[in-house]
């Protein structure tokens, strides 16, 4: 994640400390970002705006903003965190990339809390648009604005999280469609590979142009409702991880790498998976990028219009 946050900054024109503790990981961070520059057509030049530094002292020295992104280790996180609040001025904003951890936890060890907030990137960093900014109960009212200004300004499209929930909003949207799945799965309903299918060939490709709280408006509140109570008292609501993941984990069935997780992979099958990912992933962010102009455009008349309500028979 590290590389392409570093990339997506240094393409809107910032200048960049990137530091890694493996120099190794560095290196490699270069011809990332070339391959970054590449998928979404830009010049390349844009990266000399990255600065590979071997000391982390370097790298953030007079940054107004540093984000950390090391792996999904609480203690790491705060460690880093604070070592870098020793390096930085009072303003410098201080936010953490982390996927769940609340953030008033991973910033805990700081002294000057008002300065430090959660930026969820999504992977890969420079094609994904949404950044969850989440406000941890110390977060200042300017730590946030400055962020969701500075993110806005790269083109992306930040959201403002005003709890710090765990998993904040995209995570918990996400694992709430996992726990079903997996129940599913377990209880027989059908396999792995039909659930994918029904995803993907159901309401996944809508999911894109119509979110599900609007998908309710449209087709009607006393529709939802009305599955709902039929719904609601059948869903799985098991409150650890299913069984089912356990015993596969336990297994050493990790998935992709393992060449076999929910499903059996082998490594053509694997590689196709995640190049199917990747081609859809930039030819969606070039196509938004091309569109940008026009979105802005439609965006500032719609708020400049009041809304007015809509039916249709989607479902
Ligand atoms: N991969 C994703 O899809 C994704 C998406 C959103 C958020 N995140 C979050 O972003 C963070 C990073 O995830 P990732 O997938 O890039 O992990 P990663 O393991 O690929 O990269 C982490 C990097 O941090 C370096 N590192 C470890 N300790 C360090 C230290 N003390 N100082 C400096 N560098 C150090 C490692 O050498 C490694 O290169 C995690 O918190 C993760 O939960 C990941």
């Amino acid at each position: 994640m590290g590389h392409g946050i570093a990339y997506l900054f240094a393409a809107a024109g910032h200048e960049v400390g990137l530091y890694d503790a493996d120099h190794t990981v560095l290196a490699d961070a270069r011809t990332r970002m070339a391959a970054a520059a590449a998928t979404l057509g830009r010049d390349p030049a844009e990266i000399e705006r990255v600065r590979f530094e071997r000391d982390v002292a370097r790298a953030v020295a007079d940054a107004d903003f540093v984000i950390e992104a090391v792996p999904e280790w609480l203690s790491s996180k705060q460690e880093v965190l604070e070592q870098v609040e020793g390096l930085v001025s009072k303003t410098t904003v201080l936010a953490t990339n982390t996927s769940a951890f609340p953030i008033a936890r991973v910033t805990a060890r700081l002294h000057h809390r008002e300065r430090a907030l959660g930026t969820h990137f999504w992977n890969p960093p420079h094609l994904v648009s949404l950044v969850e900014v989440v406000q941890a109960p110390s977060t200042s009212e300017v730590t946030v604005a400055r962020t969701m200004a500075l993110l806005a300004d790269a083109g992306k499209r930040p959201v403002h999280l005003r709890r710090d929930v765990p998993g904040f909003v995209g995570n918990r949207l996400q694992h709430a469609l996992k726990r079903e799945a997996i129940a599913l799965v377990a209880e027989g309903v059908c396999d792995a590979e039909t659930i994918d299918v029904v995803v993907k060939e159901g309401f996944g490709p809508r999911l894109a142009v119509l979110g599900p709280l609007e998908q309710s408006d449209l087709v009607g509140l006393d529709l939802t409702l009305s599955i709902h109570r039929t719904l609601m008292p059948d869903l799985d609501r098991t409150a650890e991880p299913h069984p089912l993941l356990v015993k596969l984990v336990g297994e050493g069935k990790t998935g992709m790498v393992a060449g076999e997780g929910f499903r059996e992979w082998t490594a053509p099958q694997a590689e196709a998976a995640q190049r199917r990912l990747d081609d859809f992933l930039a030819s969606r962010a070039r196509a938004e990028a091309a569109r940008a102009p026009a979105r802005a455009a439609e965006e500032s008349d719609d708020d400049s219009q009041s809304t007015s309500g809509t039916t249709g028979g989607a479902s």
